[in-house]
């Protein structure tokens, strides 16, 4: 009995729809490479991408986000923007492979420069207004390759804006924008940085991310995407943010989506690996402590999982 009312009257609930897939996808043909800093992750090429989709999909997950890895980088990105570029290019495929999930394409620079900052550099600093038409151009080439939503990850201040309006002239005027509203300087992102093929970026991106000792700069970025026309904000990283998730949840009327990041995962495999903790009851409790906070929208590499624990009655 006891079990029973626990669930009647359980406070948060999760669902399936509301999570994010995030998967990585290079250039070239046959790939299925697993990321080493993030075990169980694997890259993949345009053509073995569809395995990937249909297994997410069996899983009961709905919506995944593409991050593309080009073969060549240069100072200024060109393969971001670029009609054929890799993450065009997966979008296409995978749009005709498993048209039924939900496509979410990553508009960023860091991934296409070969200096691997967010943005076009000027002398040692990036140039966010020089950087803002190429991040618009981004996003209409990946609209018009089938992306279904777009979410800008750069923190360039102007951004929101300036894709929205490049999305409307362009005809896309229904593919809302997620913005990476309060993301923080965090070094939570390390194993993504392999993952993205980053992994050689030398700098920082204090100048254009957040300091983590802010929580009311939280909200001005929030406001500030919002005012810009940003349909879904986001908080980055989750679980060490959980005050900033709750923060913005209890002043916003739009959806708030938390990305639980590399390094959360990270953690996770690597003490479950070394037999300290048992990785599912963590992975349950974490990502319920995040929707507790107020996540209406997860993004996280153990989609899988959560959807079958989901499936199974252990969380939800
Ligand atoms: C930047 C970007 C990053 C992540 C997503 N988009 C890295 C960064 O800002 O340095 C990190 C995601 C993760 O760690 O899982 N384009």
């Amino acid at each position: 009995m006891n079990e029973k009312i626990r669930e009647l009257a359980r406070e948060t609930r999760i669902s399936k729809g509301s999570l994010v897939y995030p998967l990585f996808v290079e250039e070239g043909t046959g790939i299925r490479k697993e990321i080493k800093a993030m075990p169980g992750q694997l890259r993949y090429s345009p053509d073995t991408l569809p395995y990937a989709l249909e297994d997410i999909a069996k899983a009961g997950v709905k919506n995944v986000m593409i991050f593309g890895i080009p073969k060549e980088k240069d100072e200024c990105g060109s393969g971001a923007y670029c009609e054929h570029g890799i993450a065009q290019e997966a979008l296409r495929a995978a749009k005709k492979a498993v048209p039924e999930l939900y496509y979410i394409g990553d508009v960023c620079m860091c991934e296409y420069t070969s200096h691997g900052h967010c943005g076009i550099i000027k002398g040692d600093s990036v140039d966010n207004d020089k950087t803002l038409p190429l991040l618009a151009k981004t996003a209409v080439s990946q609209a018009a390759a089938g992306a279904d939503m777009v979410a800008p990850s750069d923190m360039m201040d102007g951004r929101v804006a300036a894709i929205r309006e490049a999305l409307d002239e362009a005809g896309y005027i229904d593919t809302p924008i997620m913005s990476y509203a309060a993301k923080y300087a965090s070094a939570f992102y390390g194993p993504f940085r392999e993952a993205a093929g980053s992994d050689n970026f030398k700098g920082n991106r204090k100048t254009y991310q957040m300091d983590w000792h802010n929580r009311r700069e939280a909200m001005k970025e929030v406001f500030g995407d919002l005012s810009e026309g940003a349909d879904i904000v986001m908080v980055k990283p989750a679980l060490a943010y959980l005050d900033i998730i709750r923060e913005v949840r209890d002043h916003v009327n739009v959806p708030v989506a938390a990305y639980s990041v590399s390094g959360e995962y990270a953690m996770i495999k690597a003490a479950a690996a070394a037999g300290m903790i048992d990785e599912l009851s963590i992975v349950a409790e974490t990502a319920t402590a995040i929707y507790r906070a107020g996540a209406d929208i997860m993004i996280t590499y153990y989609a899988k999982e959560i959807a079958a624990m989901i499936d199974e009655g252990r969380i939800g």
